[in-house]
């Protein structure tokens, strides 16, 4: 029995005949370009090969009956009513919100939730199921958006809703994401253009430290209003600027001296983050995977000084990969304070890796970290 097979098995338990649609969306792991996104600047994330499922019946009601596999809950909530603190059903609620909030009327729905992407890794979990919920409620309500459109709704609800300022890099990701591909997205215009991976060439890694700090979305934020304020002191001299995507660290640099520390570091994480990504991109495009290796590194390490945003385990979880035959370069992902590593390894030698790193961290640590070999997958959709 495939996994949606059993969601379907537990759907009816839980609320009876009557399944009207199901629909997957997948989690993501960026290459390049942390934090990059929310100064409009440019990422390279694949869609990976693990989903969110929603399995979805039209109500005659006003009522939302969601129940999360993973928190092992079912809840009643009433479409309108007011948003409580951190519960894993505001962000299927804050997308319905979204939704109506653009114009679309929505109708009650029965939820059951099955999420391969584990919450809190920075392989964004989060995104995966706000796709997937929307897409649902979308259906059964008989309405459609465009995808570009949906990437904002959904991103709108976990900016408002939820409280948590990201980015759009992980609706987009989730949507848009292409097998064997990665997706280099201008994060202005929104513009999403395929990248191949040869997977027979190269495979993502992906390690999960198992280790997730409390404070990551209160940091996050934190980070967000650095980054505006270095636009605020660089539009004193250059009121054209928009974001830190506009401008060079060579540029700034030397107005920058006078900045507070933290908010020179910031700045310069971001604008050499962007010229990474452009390198390592057109590295990608010549399969010189060592190249495209060593900016992931240069990535980890400023991301780790200039952004502070790197744990200690993730850290460690890098260290240990560089030991390992058939590495090119790793960094971590997602938001930071914990989470996710991301690997590149030749394609002969993965699997050996992803064992042998899983064995050496855990070795080091203690924990047993989930290592898995990971393709790009197609972005979200239907699945009955
Ligand atoms: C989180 C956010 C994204 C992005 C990354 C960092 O995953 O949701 O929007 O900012 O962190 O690159």
């Amino acid at each position: 029995m495939t996994s949606l097979d059993v969601c379907r098995e537990n759907f009816q338990r839980e609320f009876g005949r009557g399944l009207d649609c199901a629909f997957r969306a997948p989690g993501r792991v960026n290459l390049i370009g942390g934090h990059v996104d929310y100064n409009e600047g440019w990422v390279l994330p694949i869609a990976i090969d693990r989903c969110c499922y929603v399995l979805a019946r039209r109500r005659g009601d006003r009522t939302l009956r969601m129940h999360s596999e993973q928190f092992g809950e079912t809840v009643d909530r009433k479409l309108e009513g007011p948003e409580e603190v951190h519960h894993w059903s505001n962000y299927v609620r804050g997308v319905a919100w979204a939704l109506a909030a653009a114009g679309l009327a929505l109708c009650g729905a029965d939820l059951w939730i099955s999420s391969e992407v584990p919450p809190g890794s920075g392989l964004s979990s989060s995104a995966a199921l706000e796709v997937s919920a929307a897409l649902a409620l979308l259906h059964l309500s008989g309405r459609a958006m465009d995808r570009l459109a949906l990437a904002r709704a959904c991103q709108r609800a976990e900016n408002e809703y939820v409280g948590m300022r990201c980015g759009i890099m992980d609706q987009l990701a989730a949507l848009f994401g292409r097998q064997g591909h990665a997706l280099l997205i201008d994060c202005r215009t929104l513009g999403v253009e395929p990248v191949p991976l040869d997977e027979s060439q190269v495979r993502v890694v992906v390690a999960n430290t198992m280790v997730k700090h409390a404070l990551a979305s209160s940091e996050y934020n934190a980070r967000r209003r650095e980054c505006e304020e270095a636009v605020v002191r660089i539009r004193e001299r250059r009121p054209h600027v928009r974001a830190l995507r506009d401008v060079t660290w060579k540029e700034i640099e030397s107005e920058a001296g006078e900045w507070p520390e933290n908010i020179r570091s910031r700045a310069r994480h971001i604008t050499t983050e962007i010229r990474r990504v452009h390198a390592a991109v057109a590295r990608m495009r010549q399969d010189n995977f060592h190249e495209m290796g060593r900016l992931m590194l240069e990535s980890h390490a400023s991301l780790a000084a200039d952004y502070q945003v790197v744990s200690a385990e993730q850290d460690q979880m890098v260290a240990l990969a560089r030991e390992l035959p058939g590495f090119y370069g790793a960094r971590m992902t997602g938001g930071g304070f914990g989470g996710c590593t991301v690997n590149l390894v030749h394609a002969g030698e993965a699997e050996n890796f992803r064992a042998e790193l899983a064995r050496r961290y855990q070795q080091a640590t203690g924990l047993r970290p989930d290592v898995y070999v990971c393709r790009a997958a197609e972005g979200a959709g239907e699945v009955l």
